[in-house]
């Protein structure tokens, strides 16, 4: 249960509200590439213009290291809101400063300024409390609807709370409904997927869903550190080799519950366009590596999946961005739908995969957080959302 004050427990109306939302999306040639977390963002934003508020808000995008990047800037993010919204978007080409705090005054209820890169400024990263005080004045109430960084101590998403009534936006609330129950309340056959490159990332969450989930499947290059830990040779392949010992107590802890490919498609070079074949685990010659799972493989984890009722999948099975080796990444993302069970998928580049699949739409909930939903699932903190009021705090 999420247990911290939202939008719909304080009165915004004729108020001016500062909200942190993460507008970090892929730019291209100057243009927002994916909106996805801006769309995602909408419903916050409606029922705040809607009930009255003037809205100022604040994001980072990308890692300009404290300086203004020019190929940084919210410019075109604002543009795309802009389209986005039915009401009103200004932009302000700075964070904190006259400039800004002039157009934020000027601000009617149901209008938005958005300000610039909150990274600009080096500050934001060390959450510097003056910085955040400053922020802090461009609203009455802060809404944080920014999931996507809730696992940063930042001055916009974590020190500004310390001057200012702080609830969660309708985003931040799905995503922790959602993920909450992964973690607290999982309906039972629980299957947990994880892959991605490095088991090295995702220990943590490894570790906190082995004892949740009825069956952890384990894919993608973290799976060639595990398959080394039983001792098959990998080729050329992607081995962690100071995580071997991890993944040895990690296989002995796990027993029957936890599986590994059984064949993989291997590659001549770590390239688009490399020669490819199938093979068993245990047949990877020297020279080749893994760089997807084979077909019997998709068909053991599909296996795996029947009959579950909630599925979580983070981490791709494969290198998906090759279209020669998502084949692996696609059919899981099939068979999560296929199977019928309530699936959360823990954003970053399985979102990706589920998107390039055109699988979004019949999947239960698709995160807009990468480090933060992993975070989330390996049971740690988010100083984001610690900071928040709780529920039964008296306004
Ligand atoms: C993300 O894209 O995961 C968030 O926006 C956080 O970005 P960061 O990893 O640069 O803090």
């Amino acid at each position: 249960m999420f247990d911290k004050k939202t939008i719909r427990d304080v009165d915004v109306n004729g108020r001016r509200v500062l909200v942190r939302v993460d507008f970090n999306v892929p730019l291209k040639d100057g243009l927002v590439a994916d909106d996805t977390r801006i769309k995602a963002a909408l419903p916050t934003l409606n029922f705040l213009a809607k009930r009255g508020a003037a809205v100022v808000l604040c994001s980072h995008l990308g890692r300009p290291k404290g300086k203004v990047v020019p190929g940084l800037s919210l410019k075109p993010v604002a543009d795309r809101l802009a389209e986005l919204l039915d009401y009103p978007v200004k932009f302000v080409s700075t964070t904190i400063g006259p400039e800004a705090q002039a157009a934020a005054k000027e601000l009617k209820p149901g209008q938005f300024l958005l300000l610039e890169n909150t990274r600009f400024q080096p500050e934001e990263k060390g959450n510097d409390p003056d910085f955040a005080e400053k922020l802090a004045k461009f609203g009455e109430i802060y809404v944080d609807d920014a999931f996507g960084s809730a696992h940063r101590a930042h001055a916009s998403t974590e020190g500004v709370t310390k001057y200012l009534p702080a609830a969660a936006g309708f985003l931040m609330e799905k995503e922790l409904d959602y993920l909450g129950r992964v973690l607290d309340a999982p309906e039972h056959p629980f299957v947990a997927i994880i892959g991605g490159a490095k088991i090295s990332d995702k220990i943590g969450v490894v570790e906190s869903l082995l004892w949740r989930a009825d069956r952890l499947i384990i894919g993608g290059g973290m799976a060639n550190t595990f398959l080394a830990a039983k001792g098959l040779a990998m080729g050329d392949s992607l081995v962690e080799r100071e995580s071997i010992e991890t993944a040895r107590d990690l296989l002995s802890q796990a027993g029957e519950k936890l599986l590994l490919p059984i064949d993989s498609v291997i590659a001549d070079a770590f390239r688009a366009d490399a020669s490819s074949r199938v093979v068993a685990v245990e047949n990877v010659p020297e020279g080749w590596r893994i760089l997807d799972i084979g077909p019997k493989t998709v068909e053991r984890f599909r296996a795996a999946l029947e009959h579950s009722k909630l599925v979580v999948w983070n981490g791709p099975m494969g290198v998906f961005e090759f279209p020669k080796f998502a084949e692996g990444t696609r059919a899981i993302a099939q068979a999560i739908v296929d199977c019928g069970a309530e699936a959360v998928i823990g954003g970053g580049d399985s979102a990706a995969a589920i998107r390039q699949a055109g699988l979004v739409d019949k999947i239960s909930h698709v995160s807009t957080g990468g480090g933060a939903s992993l975070e989330f699932l390996e049971g740690k903190v988010l100083p984001g959302v610690a900071a928040l009021m709780d529920k039964d705090a008296r306004l």
